[in-house]
């Protein structure tokens, strides 16, 4: 009771600012730092929290400098990161840039709310966004090099935009073969209620379906018929899945679409048309899950249509707020902030 007492005090703090690691640094303590005395009660605190740092690291600590701090992060790698964050061979990643941290944060609290923020993963796409989520949670953002061009990078439709989201089957693959299971998220979406229990089965990789039209509860979970265009419109948005050799295929046919189908101006495309056609080319060969729609619906459906949103009113899961217009985005950010 006590410890769920005390779990829930956590949560409490982590869901008020940004969710906070136990692993953070201790707490600023009035000793100072270079005399004798203050040496040994660091130590002694060292020993008794378990910490073993050897000597190096442990006089790297003392005395570092916010610049030291920096290019620590400067050089973590996506392997040390992910290391870090894992639970239970678990991660849930995200990549952004500086214009979304307000949704990085909404998105956040939505996730601290099901309890699962601890094993969250930034993919910094600029420094600043690694510095600043590193500077209040320790740990949890990393920057995979080169780092795009901040100036084009942000546009929907540009070719820094497609530039900005081909990074990220690169950044599952490396993921999934360093043997970790991998959720992927836009931080445009919004957690109702705990995805986990949804992940059932030993898939390879699960995924929703970005069209409205109104499906059955009880539709099936294989890859749903092509569309208009001769491919699904699966949703790049949230992806899981298992390190599995199906998984892993996946991705490299991803990012093999996305080089053979280049931006160009006419097409304006982004990512997820070459993840159709690599979910439509790996179909044969790896275990796909499409997970229910009333969980997990797209944006077009959810925004739109105000009967089916009743109906399905319990059963909603994640919600992506992809289709409406950046005031109304706002508005529902807002909404899902304070109604808790
Ligand atoms: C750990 O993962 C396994 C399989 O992926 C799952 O069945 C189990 O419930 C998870 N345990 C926890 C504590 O999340
Ligand atoms: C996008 O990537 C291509 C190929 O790597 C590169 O030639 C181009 O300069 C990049 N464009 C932008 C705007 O980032
Ligand atoms: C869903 O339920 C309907 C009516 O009960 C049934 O006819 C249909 O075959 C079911 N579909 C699937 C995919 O199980
Ligand atoms: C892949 O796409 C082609 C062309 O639209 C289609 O004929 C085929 O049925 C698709 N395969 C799968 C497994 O969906
Ligand atoms: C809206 O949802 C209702 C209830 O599920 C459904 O009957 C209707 O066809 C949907 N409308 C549209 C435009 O898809």
């Amino acid at each position: 009771m006590a410890s769920l007492l005390h779990q829930r005090q956590q949560q409490q703090s982590a869901v008020s600012s940004y969710p906070i690691s136990p692993r953070s640094s201790p707490p600023q303590r009035s000793i100072p730092l270079f005399s004798r005395s203050g040496l040994l009660v660091i130590i002694a605190l060292l020993i008794m929290l378990g910490v073993i740092f050897p000597l190096t690291d442990l006089s790297k600590g003392l005395f570092s400098s916010k610049a030291n701090s920096l290019s620590r992060w400067r050089d973590y790698t996506l392997s040390e990161a992910v290391n870090f964050v894992a639970k239970n061979r678990t991660v849930i990643v995200c990549a952004v840039s500086q214009p979304y941290l307000p949704f990085l944060n909404n998105w956040l609290i939505s996730i601290a709310r099901q309890k699962h923020q601890e094993k969250v993963l930034v993919i910094a796409e600029d420094y600043a966004t690694l510095f600043k989520v590193n500077e209040k949670w320790p740990g949890h953002a990393v920057l995979v090099p080169p780092a795009p061009d901040a100036q084009t990078a942000h546009k929907f439709g540009s070719q820094g935009f497609f530039n900005f989201t081909s990074r990220r089957p690169r950044h599952l693959l490396h993921i999934l073969e360093l043997g970790y299971n991998v959720m992927y998220n836009d931080v445009d979406m919004v957690w109702m209620a705990d995805p986990f229990p949804y992940l059932q089965g030993n898939h390879d990789v699960y995924f929703t379906d970005d069209m409205a039209a109104v499906k059955p509860l009880n539709h099936s979970h294989d890859l749903p018929a092509p569309g208009k265009k001769g491919r699904t419109y699966i949703c790049s948005c949230m992806i899981f899945s298992r390190p599995t050799n199906g998984a892993k295929q996946v991705m490299k046919k991803w990012i093999e679409e996305l080089q053979e189908q280049p931006w160009s101006k006419a097409r304006k495309a982004n990512d997820q048309p070459a993840f159709n056609w690599a979910l439509n080319k790996t179909a044969n060969q790896v275990d796909l899950y499409l997970l229910p729609q009333a969980a997990f619906p797209s944006g077009g459906l959810y925004f739109k249509n105000k009967t089916w949103v009743q109906e399905t009113k319990a059963l909603h899961v994640i919600i992506h707020n992809n289709y409406i217009a950046v005031r109304t985005i706002i508005k529902v950010l807002l909404f899902f902030q304070l109604k808790t």
